[in-house]
């Protein structure tokens, strides 16, 4: 190994080290930092070197009008989803709090993949207290990703329609670059797919051309001390990933 090679312990450590954070403390990100971390972004494979994605960069008073008319849509849809079909009938009527971009994120998991949702989601439940089949509290601690976790800073990621799953590919790596680069500016960020269901909120504040459609947002901040930013998230084993060949089955 040359000697300016560093040692490739450090960064399986660095990657390990990083988990989502889930409360934010209130202290701007220096615009400088931000924009470093924007820059190390970019330095992200790309499909054909396209970079098709935007990103609308929601601070100050941006940030909260967007988060405050998430806050009262939640409000509105998390009571009617608790209520029976009286009150469905009547957000059908209303429209107000309806999903008006992604209506998948609501969708219940396949089964191959729902018991891990559902692991995650059940130790983060009982790590913020929130008891099994409590579904005021659960609703109340699912809205906090409408005040972003108190993060002063989100980002709301947009992937070109035209390259399909590759737009999102490239997105999910330009994302992961910039977690990491937040990550080690002493940054804490969470990705956030909550955010995906009312993209006209957003749309209000930013120009976003119609070729774009939302894939999610992305909290950044400050962590706080709480003990839910040091939750590790159960991470599964590499031969659940790996697929063999059929000879060696
Ligand atoms: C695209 C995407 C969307 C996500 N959406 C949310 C979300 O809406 N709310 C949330 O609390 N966490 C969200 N997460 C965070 C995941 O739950 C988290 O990454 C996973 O549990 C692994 O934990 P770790 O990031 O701490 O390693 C999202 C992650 C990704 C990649």
């Amino acid at each position: 190994m040359s000697t300016n090679q560093p040692d490739p312990k450090w960064i399986s450590e660095f990657l390990a080290s990083r988990r989502s954070t889930r409360d934010f403390l209130p202290t701007p990100v220096p615009n400088e930092i931000l924009d470093q971390i924007l820059t190390d972004a970019l330095t992200a494979p790309s499909w054909s070197n396209t970079r098709p994605f935007k990103v609308a960069i929601a601070t100050d008073e941006v940030r909260d009008r967007i988060s405050n008319e998430f806050l009262s849509r939640w409000s509105v849809l998390s009571q009617i989803m608790r209520r029976g079909l009286k009150n469905k009938l009547r957000l059908i009527y209303s429209r107000y709090g309806l999903p008006t971009s992604n209506r998948s994120i609501v969708k219940p998991y396949v089964a191959e993949l729902r018991p891990r949702a559902q692991r995650v989601g059940k130790e983060l439940y009982e790590l913020f207290g929130v008891k099994r089949g409590d579904r005021t509290a659960r609703d109340a601690q699912w809205g906090k990703n409408y005040s972003f976790f108190g993060a002063p800073v989100e980002l709301f990621i947009y992937i070109h329609k035209s390259l399909h799953i590759y737009a999102a590919s490239d997105a999910g790596l330009m994302m992961e670059n910039l977690m990491l680069s937040a990550h080690a500016h002493g940054l804490g960020t969470c990705a956030q797919g909550a955010v995906n269901i009312w993209d006209d909120v957003i749309r209000r504040e930013f120009d976003i051309s119609k070729d774009y459609r939302l894939l999610c947002g992305l909290a950044i901040g400050y962590p706080s001390n709480s003990p839910v930013n040091s939750f590790q998230a159960h991470r599964i084993d590499v031969s659940e990933m790996v697929v063999k060949p059929k000879k060696f089955k």
